[in-house]
């Protein structure tokens, strides 16, 4: 099973549309697809059209009960390969159970062992922060994606995140590798997002992915739909992107 966190501190850039999308694209290249959603606030839970209210077990379970196997939390989503790991408000409680706990960055990582034979992919929708949860999603990984919203202040905060990705490589984790930062939001129409663009180019290479997402109505109704673009809006620019980026990615 590969692992892939999807991160970024900051609120809004695009980490839920990424995981829930690219988990479903993913699944049209005939992989299996589980979907974490390390976030208190459930988007990508009710984006797959799972009610966090209504679930009785979630990602919680995995900090918090050993006897739970992680299996047993587990749930189809509505799109034939696609499984998903729910959340609800209730992890935000759980950086205070975490802090007294031995080796508690290592503690999502150890559990997924259980389930590392049953899913070709794993992605981890990460919540805005650079809490003790990310750090958790970061240990776990193999890779990271990191979104970003083609606007002014588009640098801003990349900083942080960089030197906790660094840590995390230097005492958790020495295989996490950055997969790639993933332009989100791109007009291609305005000088702004073009200057942007650029500037993300030279700060930071080839690891700029070559497939951009646009800004897309699309991408913004799925989630009241309770579907992924792929399934709500299959012709739509938001799901071609995806299913390129995907194909990018391997
Ligand atoms: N490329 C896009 N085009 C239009 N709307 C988008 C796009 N990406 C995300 N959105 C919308 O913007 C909001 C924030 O995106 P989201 O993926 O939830 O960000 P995050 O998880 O980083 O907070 C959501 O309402 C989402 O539907
Ligand atoms: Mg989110």
């Amino acid at each position: 099973m590969r692992t892939v966190a999807i991160a970024n501190q900051k609120g809004g850039c695009g980490k839920t549309t990424t995981a829930v999308n690219l988990a479903s694209a993913f699944t049209l290249l005939g992989k299996r697809v589980l979907l974490i959603d390390l976030d208190p606030q459930a988007h990508a839970t009710l984006g797959l059209g799972c009610d966090p209210e209504g679930v009785s077990r979630t990602v919680y379970d995995i900090f918090t009960d050993t006897n739970i196997p992680v299996s047993e939390l587990i749930s189809k989503s509505n799109m034939e390969g696609l499984f998903l790991l729910p959340s609800n408000i209730l992890l935000s409680g759980v950086e205070l159970d975490l802090a007294s706990m031995k080796n508690r960055e290592y503690i999502l990582a150890n559990r997924i062992k259980e389930i590392n034979g049953s899913y070709d992919m794993c992605l981890i929708d990460c919540s805005p922060s650079l809490s003790l949860l990310t750090i958790n999603a970061l240990v776990a990984s193999n890779d990271v994606i990191i979104p970003v919203q083609t606007h002014y202040y588009a640098l801003e905060g990349l900083r942080q995140l960089l030197e906790t990705v660094d840590i995390v490589q230097r005492r958790y984790n020495e295989n996490l590798e950055i997969l790639g930062v993933l332009l989100t939001f791109v007009e291609s129409r305005t000088k702004l997002s073009k200057q942007v663009q650029r500037q993300m180019r030279e700060y930071f290479g080839d690891l700029v992915f070559d497939t951009v997402i646009h800004k897309d109505v699309r991408l913004a109704e799925a989630p009241s739909a309770h579907e992924p673009v792929l399934a709500y809006a299959p012709d739509s620019m938001g799901a071609f992107e995806h299913k390129i980026l995907a194909e990018e990615i391997g």
